[in-house]
C-alpha cells in the first residue's frame, strides 16, 4: 500500500476537539492552572470576566453561566413560575432537552412541527398549536424555538406569534451560539436566551456548562438566585426553591480562552459549509441559509430521499468516514413524550425530515484535503 493509500483510510474525526485543544495548548493549560493556584472553584473570578464577556459578544445586558444547556432553560422557566396547567410550546425536532426541561418542571410541552427547508419551528403550527393546546384546557405560556443546527429560527415570525398569544419567548441556542438574525447575534430574541458549552457544541468548554442571556434585569437577578439553592445574592434567606445549577470555574477559564478564537473558528466552520454546498448541491438537497441569517454550523445536514441514507452512511463508514442523524427519532415519537400533546395538522415535515437527514462531518479544523475525501465519497457513494 503506498502512503497515499494509507491516508485515505485515516478514520477522519466528526467533531475535531483535539485538533483545537492542540492549537490553544499552553494557553488553556495556563488558564487552568491559574484557577487551581487561587482555589476558587465556585463562581471564582473567571465566572464574572467570561460572563462580562458573554454579554458583550451577544450585545446583551446579562449573561448568566450555568451547569448545563438543560440546566440554563430550566433556570428561565423556574424563574418565570411555569408549572403544572401551563402549555410550552417546542419543535419536535430537535434534542430531546428541550422538550425534558418543560415536563421536568410539571408544565406540558406541546410539539409544533418545523418548516422544511430551515429544520426550524414553525410559526403557522406554533399557531395551530396554540388552539390546540387551549382546547385540552392548557394555558399557553411559553415558546422554545430551537436555533437548529446553528441557523437561527424565524424570529420575528415566531416574536408575532408569542405576542398576539402572550406568550414568552426563550430562545434554545445551545446548537447555535455566535449566529446571528438580521444583523443581531443571538441572545437578543425573546424575553431569554440558552445556550450548551457542552464540547461538542461551536463553543464548548471540557465537560458539561451553559448559559443564560436577557436585557431583563429582574430575571437576571432571579436566575443567579435559583443557580445557587434560590438564595438571592446578597440575601441569607432562601426566598425560593433553586438547584446546585453553577457553572465551574475552570470550565469558565477554559471558555475564556476558547472565546478569543471563537470568531475565527465560526468563520472556518462557514467557509465549510460553502465548499460542502457548493460541491454536494447537485447530488443532495444542502442546508439553506436565508438571506438575513448566518449559521454557526453545529451540524453539515445534508438531505436525501428516503432509502439512500442507510447505504450512504455505510459507504462512508468503509472509507473511516462517520455520520450521524441528527434526529433519526424526533422526542414525540419516544417513550417519555408520546404522552405530551402535538400541534393540530400533526409533525408531517418532522417525520418526513427524520427519515432524510444525514449530517456530515463538520468543525473548524477540517481542512480541504480532508473535506475532498469526504466530498468525493459522498459523490460516488450517491451515484452508484
Ligand atoms: C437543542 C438543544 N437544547 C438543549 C440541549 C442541552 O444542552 P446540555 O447538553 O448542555 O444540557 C442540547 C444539547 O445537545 C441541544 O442540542
Amino acid at each position: 500500500m503506498n502512503q497515499h493509500a494509507r491516508l485515505d483510510s485515516q478514520p477522519i474525526p466528526f467533531i475535531d476537539v483535539l485538533a483545537q485543544r492542540r492549537r490553544l495548548g499552553r494557553a488553556i493549560d495556563e488558564a487552568v492552572a491559574r484557577v487551581l493556584n487561587h482555589c476558587q472553584f465556585i463562581l471564582g473570578p473567571e465566572i464574572r470576566e467570561l460572563e462580562t464577556q458573554l454579554a458583550a459578544y451577544c450585545g446583551v445586558r446579562h449573561a448568566i453561566s450555568c451547569a448545563s444547556g438543560t440546566d440554563a432553560l430550566t433556570l428561565v422557566l423556574l424563574a418565570k413560575g411555569v408549572g403544572s396547567g401551563d402549555a410550552v410550546f417546542c419543535p419536535s425536532f430537535t434534542f430531546a432537552a428541550t422538550a425534558e426541561v418543560v415536563a421536568l418542571i410539571g408544565a406540558t410541552p406541546v410539539f409544533v412541527d418545523v418548516e422544511e427547508a430551515t429544520f426550524n419551528i414553525d410559526a403557522a403550527s406554533l399557531e395551530r398549536a396554540i388552539s390546540t393546546a387551549r382546547k385540552l384546557g392548557l394555558k399557553p405560556k411559553a415558546v422554545l424555538p430551537v436555533d437548529l443546527f446553528g441557523l437561527p429560527a424565524n424570529h420575528d415570525s415566531i416574536a408575532e406569534v408569542a405576542e398576539d398569544s402572550g406568550l414568552f419567548v426563550l430562545d434554545d441556542a445551545a446548537q447555535g451560539f455566535g449566529a446571528a438574525y438580521k444583523g443581531s447575534k443571538l441572545g437578543k430574541f425573546g424575553l431569554a436566551t440558552t445556550t450548551s458549552f457542552f464540547p461538542a457544541k461551536p463553543l464548548g468548554c471540557y465537560g458539561d456548562g451553559g448559559a443564560v442571556f436577557t436585557d431583563d434585569d429582574t430575571l437576571a437577578e432571579t436566575i443567579r438566585g435559583l443557580r445557587v439553592h434560590g438564595q438571592m445574592p446578597g440575601k441569607s434567606e432562601f426566598s425560593h426553591i433553586g438547584m446546585t445549577g453553577r457553572l465551574d470555574t475552570i470550565q469558565a477559564a477554559v471558555l475564556i480562552e476558547k472565546l478569543k478564537i471563537f470568531p475565527e473558528e465560526i468563520e472556518a466552520r462557514n467557509l465549510a459549509a460553502r465548499r460542502y454546498s457548493e460541491k454536494l448541491g447537485n447530488v443532495a438537497i444542502v442546508p439553506l441559509v436565508p438571506q438575513g441569517y448566518t449559521s454557526v454550523w453545529a451540524q453539515y445536514t445534508i438531505r436525501l430521499a428516503p432509502g439512500l441514507r442507510d447505504g450512504l452512511a455505510a459507504a462512508l463508514r468503509a472509507e473511516g468516514i462517520p455520520t450521524a442523524i441528527y434526529y433519526a427519532k424526533p422526542p414525540h415519537r419516544h417513550e417519555a413524550y408520546k404522552r405530551f400533546p402535538i400541534a393540530d395538522g400533526g409533525l408531517p415535515i418532522t417525520d418526513k425530515l427524520a427519515d432524510e437527514v444525514i449530517s456530515l462531518p463538520m468543525h473548524a479544523y477540517l481542512d480541504e484535503t480532508t473535506q475532498d475525501r469526504i466530498i468525493d465519497a459522498v459523490k460516488r457513494a450517491l451515484s452508484r
